[in-house]
């Protein structure tokens, strides 16, 4: 009579055999989930740490596209006597990328203003961002360049004469295009921009 409810209960309890296999995959279990999980969030980090590195190892993982932009000029290059220089502006939806920089400025830095400033008997391509922190600086010919914000002064080549900058204004990577009023500046497509 009571042998059923016996069979059915022996049914329930487990050997210590199965129960040490029991115990020992749920441990297997646990111990492959975490370490799935570590090495998951792992892998997340390193990918985060190399984004910003794949902006320049992979073409075309960033949003900057890089081009060449066609500027033309209200002046003619080789019409510029030593000491005078010439303004230009970005096109909508574009900057340009400066090569070099302190201070405010740094190399890649984008900027939407500069000049064509002959010294020396050479040109070259000046961004108009001020150093400091970044106001657009005017041109007095014959003697540099000047801020308005706080009063700092620069060069025909763009070295510093009076603070509270430091660094000289930055240069644009350029080459002169088909026309003598064209150049061709290194840029950066902005769409949306401007
Ligand atoms: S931003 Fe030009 S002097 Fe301060």
């Amino acid at each position: 009579m009571l042998d059923w409810p016996l069979k059915g209960a022996r049914k329930e309890i487990a050997t210590p055999a199965e129960e040490t296999t029991s115990t020992l995959l749920q441990k297997t279990n646990r111990r492959n989930f975490i370490v799935w999980f570590l090495g998951g969030l792992m892998g997340a980090i390193g990918l985060a740490g190399l984004a910003p590195l794949l902006v320049y190892i992979v073409p075309g993982a960033g949003a900057n596209k890089f081009l060449d932009l066609p500027i033309t000029l209200d002046k003619p290059l080789d019409q510029l006597q030593d000491g005078q220089g010439v303004s230009f502006d970005a096109p909508a939806g574009k900057g340009f990328v400066m090569a070099d920089g302190g201070g405010d400025n740094h190399p890649g830095k984008i900027a939407f203003k500069g000049f064509a400033i002959k010294a020396g008997g050479n040109v070259a391509l000046l961004s108009a961002t001020c150093s400091h922190l970044g106001c657009s600086v005017s041109l007095n010919e014959g003697q540099g360049f000047s801020c308005p914000c706080h009063g700092s002064a620069f060069g025909l080549n763009g070295n510093v004469k009076r603070g509270p900058a430091t660094s000289p204004l930055s240069h644009y990577t350029w080459k002169k295009g088909a026309k003598p009023n064209e150049i061709i500046v290194h840029g950066v497509d902005l769409p949306g921009v401007g």
